[in-house]
């Protein structure tokens, strides 16, 4: 039986997950909440997380190094997309690394943090939203806006979990080049998708044209040089 601890309020189910992997609990325990006060998100980021959606951190220990955290991270995204097609009944597209949109619109994000051999994934998916703060309303949706139907979060919190388990479960016996080949089946984003990618020294406008074996997005820019990227910020080019 899965360890499930649930809060009513809590500042961010990272912090927490984050004591609980240091005092050993095992793979597959999670931390939830109805409501996080100081949710994160990434990049530094906070995550608006006010009643409604579903927000939890599953604490894994799988059995891969510590250079195949991108491709965790992929594995991830892949989990959380599945189970939400599966058991929601929306059609969905990740945007790399892990951004489970609906459209353009964001429904589920992911934070992947990795400490002292285990990985906290943080996922948080917009589940009973009906209305988003304005600054979120162009770019975020939620699964009650996407279906006209309430969904059970527990029920979907245990179906993620079981799919984020299998993809984790297939990076470990099939290798990284199964994920990878699965994200590029999964996402509009792996190749020929006219992006721009916000670097920390300015926009750059190019093409994606694929994953490198660690996992990292390629970008070919208008001048035909082409680019790795390896961190997020890429949007679709006719956003800007
Ligand atoms: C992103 O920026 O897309 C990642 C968002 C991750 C949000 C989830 S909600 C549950 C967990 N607790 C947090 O504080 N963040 C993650």
């Amino acid at each position: 039986m899965r360890k499930v601890e649930w809060h009513e309020e809590i500042d961010s189910t990272m912090r927490r997950a984050g004591e609980m992997a240091s005092k050993g609990c095992e793979s597959g325990t999670i931390v939830g909440a109805e409501v996080q006060t100081a949710g994160q998100g990434r990049h530094g980021r906070t995550w608006e997380s006010q009643q409604g959606g579903l927000y939890f951190t599953m604490i894994l220990r799988p059995k891969v190094e510590m250079r195949d955290l991108p491709v965790v991270t992929l594995a991830l995204g892949l989990g959380v997309a599945d189970a939400l097609q599966m058991h929601a009944g929306v059609s969905v597209d990740l945007r790399w690394p892990n951004d489970v949109l609906v459209g353009e619109k964001k429904l589920a994000g992911i934070l992947t943090v990795w400490q002292e051999g285990a990985i906290l994934a943080g996922i948080g998916v917009n589940v009973g939203q009906a209305v988003f703060p304005e600054e979120l309303r162009e770019v975020a949706t939620s699964l009650a806006l996407e279906t006209q139907k309430e969904h059970d979060k527990q029920f979907l919190l245990r179906a993620i979990a079981a799919s984020v388990e299998s993809q984790v479960r297939i990076l470990e016996s099939s290798g990284v080049n199964a994920v990878l080949r699965l994200f590029a089946n999964a996402s509009s984003y792996v190749s020929g998708k006219r992006v721009t990618v916000e670097l920390p020294a300015g926009v750059v406008i190019g093409t994606t044209a694929g994953l490198t074996p660690e996992g990292f997005l390629v970008v070919r820019r208008e001048d035909g040089t082409e680019m790795t990227v390896t961190a997020g910020g890429v949007r679709p080019a006719n956003n800007h």
